[in-house]
């Protein structure tokens, strides 16, 4: 007899699964006539090396999508274990005002803010826009790439954040409880 078909896969576990991916942690910042946008992001991937290009995926939802698309150019901050404040303001839902308040960054080719004290940073232009579900899949070319500090990364796990102590020793965040 052929087994029932599984039941589709719902929300919840997915995200459970997921959860055990560790990925590091960027801020994505663009820039257009309406000033600066930026969010954490980590659902991002190197695409190729000949062009050097990228992946994000963005919420439509999310209020710095509107900017990249006007602009047609973001730029990705690999941030630091010591970064997590950052990574913290730019995940809420707040004006731009306060997610840039007070902060150092330049900017170089495409106009989107280079946050000073990161890993790196990469600007691309935008070579293809595809909606998907509730999100925007969005490659970039990169134009222009800086190498940062050489720190220990800011990584995400379990659904937190994980951090290194000074003798850069991984400390992975805890087990979640069972809901
Ligand atoms: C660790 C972490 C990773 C995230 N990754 C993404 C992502 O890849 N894509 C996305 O659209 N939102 C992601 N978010 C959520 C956004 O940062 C959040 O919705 C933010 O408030 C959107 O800001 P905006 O509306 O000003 O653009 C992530 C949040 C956290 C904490």
């Amino acid at each position: 007899m052929t087994p029932p078909p599984d039941p589709a896969p719902s929300a919840r576990p997915f995200r459970e699964l997921m959860a055990r991916w560790a990925t590091g942690v960027a801020i994505v910042t663009a820039h257009d006539a309406s000033g600066d946008a930026g969010l954490t992001v980590n659902a991002l991937l190197s695409v190729s090396l000949t062009p050097p290009s990228l992946l994000i995926s963005l919420s439509q939802d999310a209020d710095t999508t509107p900017v990249i698309h006007r602009s047609g150019s973001f730029a990705v901050n690999f941030l630091a274990a010591d970064q997590r404040a950052l990574s913290e303001r730019f995940a809420l839902p707040s004006p731009p005002s306060e997610k840039f308040k007070d902060l150092a960054f330049h900017r170089e080719r495409t106009g989107a803010a280079l946050l000073d004290g990161t890993l790196g940073a990469a600007e691309c232009k935008v070579v293809a826009w595809t909606p998907r579900y509730d999100h925007v899949l969005i490659l970039g070319e990169v134009v222009h790439q800086e190498v940062g500090r050489d720190s220990p990364p800011l990584l995400f796990f379990r659904s937190g954040y994980s951090s290194t102590d000074g003798a850069g020793v991984l400390h992975l965040a805890p087990p979640k409880a069972p809901e």
